[in-house]
């Protein structure tokens, strides 16, 4: 396996990543591609996280969000390669360094939290609604809004495992 190597000025750790992706408005190179591994990564929280469910829907829905996060990664490494021809893979889980101490889950699977975490995916849409606009590449604004639009999905899919545990 070939482990991505973080280059200098990325977040060292997933929890420093999380924070410093949510506050860039107007993404860097390195932006992009702390958001394409943070995208990898996700998948495996969000499988995690499905591991703890004892209820076979909830699970389900949360390995779907985690399948798309993955596809958010491919997708942000061909808004990479559409802004400067440089070619970035999404790596596995064991190649991503911000898994080197393991997947984990999210949080708790209760109404509550899983509410939280809803309003997080749905600040993801706003915050690539964000890059879009402010990208100045029609390819990478585009693909940047499709990964949007799906964090908003997640968020709803979320709001129904929720519901789903309070059933
Ligand atoms: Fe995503
Ligand atoms: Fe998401």
């Amino acid at each position: 396996m070939t482990t991505v190597t973080l280059e200098p000025g990325m977040p060292q750790t997933i929890g420093e990543a999380f924070a410093h992706i949510g506050s860039v408005t107007t993404p860097t190179v390195l932006d992009i591609k702390v958001m394409c591994l943070v995208e990898a990564a996700s998948r495996e929280l969000y499988r995690a996280t499905a591991a703890t469910s004892d209820n076979p829907a909830v699970a389900g829905l949360l390995v779907e969000n985690g399948d798309e996060e993955f596809r958010h990664a491919v997708r942000a490494a061909a808004a990479l390669k559409a802004l400067t021809g440089e070619d970035f893979t999404p790596p596995s889980a064991d190649e991503n360094p911000y898994l080197a101490d393991g997947a984990f889950p999210i949080g708790e699977l209760t109404p509550a939290a899983l509410r939280k975490l809803a309003q997080t995916e749905f600040d993801g849409d706003a915050l690539y609604e964000g890059w879009a606009a402010t990208i100045g590449n029609a390819e990478a604004a585009a693909l940047f809004r499709a990964n949007g639009k799906e964090e908003t999905d997640h968020g709803n899919r979320l709001l129904q495992a929720a519901a789903l545990l309070e059933g």
